[in-house]
Parts: structure tokens; sequence; C-alpha cells
């Protein structure tokens, strides 16, 4: 069954709490947080305080995306705000740099991802590929939410896999961008395990019934 993390990007800020209970009550499985720089993506979101304010309110899992230009200044700090996984993008920095910021999520306890913009190869993942428990495949250009799904990303999923099951056979892989009940299907097929659903959840007339079909 595939995991749904929800993007509170799409949620009501103003009504944040609610937002992030209601997503339990929907079964979602964890919570997709957009951290945005305005330098990396051009738009700014939220940083280190919202994912402090989101800890006590749920047990769920926190996968923090950042989208932050040379992630490596502050991976300590997002990890001791809350975060379970936190990934970075291998656009934002240089590789050793890259990898350094790796080490120091995973010394810390939290699970280490990279992502991968959509003009990005497949073959650029290969210096982390068994430095990293999950990888991220975006289906959009980050920045925004309600963006329309990429279909010709799937030939980079599905290579990705491939590349994976030889040498780090348990890291997962997760789609990110205009994931909805129809897009979702060929994300699955093409081997991603957690599926990020902004707009399109905070859109659902029944998100229990939204959830259930991006998780079957
Ligand atoms: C885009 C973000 C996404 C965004 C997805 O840069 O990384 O997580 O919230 O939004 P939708 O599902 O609306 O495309
Ligand atoms: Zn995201």
């Amino acid at each position: 069954m595939a995991k749904i993390a929800p993007s509170i990007l799409s949620a009501d800020f103003a009504n944040m709490e609610r937002d992030i209970r209601q997503l339990k009550e929907a079964g979602a499985d964890w919570v997709h947080m957009d951290v945005m720089d305005g330098i990396f993506v051009p738009n700014i979101s939220f940083g280190f305080p919202l994912i402090q304010a989101v800890r006590p309110l749920t047990d769920m899992v926190l996968d923090v995306h950042l989208m932050i230009d040379r992630p490596l200044r502050y991976v300590e700090q997002f990890v001791k705000a809350g975060a379970d996984w936190l990934t970075i993008h291998i656009e934002a920095d240089q590789p050793h740099n890259t990898l350094e910021a790796l080490e120091k999520i995973r010394a810390m306890g939290c699970k280490a991802a990279i992502s991968l913009k959509p003009r990005t190869p497949a073959e650029a993942a290969i210096p982390y590929l068994d430095k990293v428990d999950m990888i991220l495949v975006m289906t959009v250009e980050p920045g925004f939410g309600g963006q329309k799904f990429m279909a010709d990303m799937m030939p980079k999923l599905k290579k990705l896999r491939q590349m994976l099951d030889e040498v780090n056979p348990d890291c997962i892989l997760e789609v990110d961008g205009g994931v909805d009940e129809n897009t979702c299907t060929v994300c699955k097929e093409n081997g991603a395990e957690v599926l990020v659903a902004g707009s399109a959840y905070f859109k659902a007339a029944d998100r229990q019934a939204f959830v259930k079909k991006i998780q079957a």
C-alpha cells in the first residue's frame, strides 16, 4: 500500500492546528512540509517556527522538504525543530556539501533524502544512492502548489527504482507535484511508495475517500 503525505502548503494557515489534526482523521500517513527560501525557488513559504509549532500537535511523521540554497547550513536546526525525514535538493550545493549534509541528518537519527528537479537526470543521484533513505522525484518545477503533473518524469522514477534495487533496495521513492486521484496510478506503477498531494488533497470534497484512492 502506498503512503500519502499531504502538503500543508495548501492548508489554511490561519487554521493550521485544525488542518493538521484533520490529516490523521482522514487517514493520511505523513505530513509534508515545504520550506522555500526565495533563492533556490522563486517563492518563500515558512521555516523552523512552523515545524516547531506543528511538532507537538501530531505524532504523524513530519516529512520536511527543503527547497533552500546550501541546506548544509541549516539541516541540524531542521532536525531539532522536529523533522523525522529531511529532504535536500542535490542542485542546491556542491556534491561534497550535499554528502556532508546527508551524513549530519543521519547522525542525528533523522531519515535523509535527496530530491531531483524535473531537469535533473536520474544519473545525478548516483553519488548518493547508498547514502539516502528516500529519493524524491519532483513532478513539477519546485516552488508552487497547484501545477500540472509532468507525466514525462515517469521513466526517471522507474530508472531510479532499478538503480536503487542494485545498491540500496530499502531506499524508497517519493513523488511530489500535481498528484491527484488520476495521476497517482502511473506514479505507483513506476515505483513511487510515498505520494505528496497538496492542492488535490485540500480541495477534495471527501478527504478520507481521496486518501484511500491514493493509498490503494
Ligand atoms: C512544490 C512543493 C509541493 C507542493 C505540491 O514545490 O514541493 O510539495 O505543495 O502541491 P500540489 O500537490 O498542489 O502540486
Ligand atoms: Zn514538496
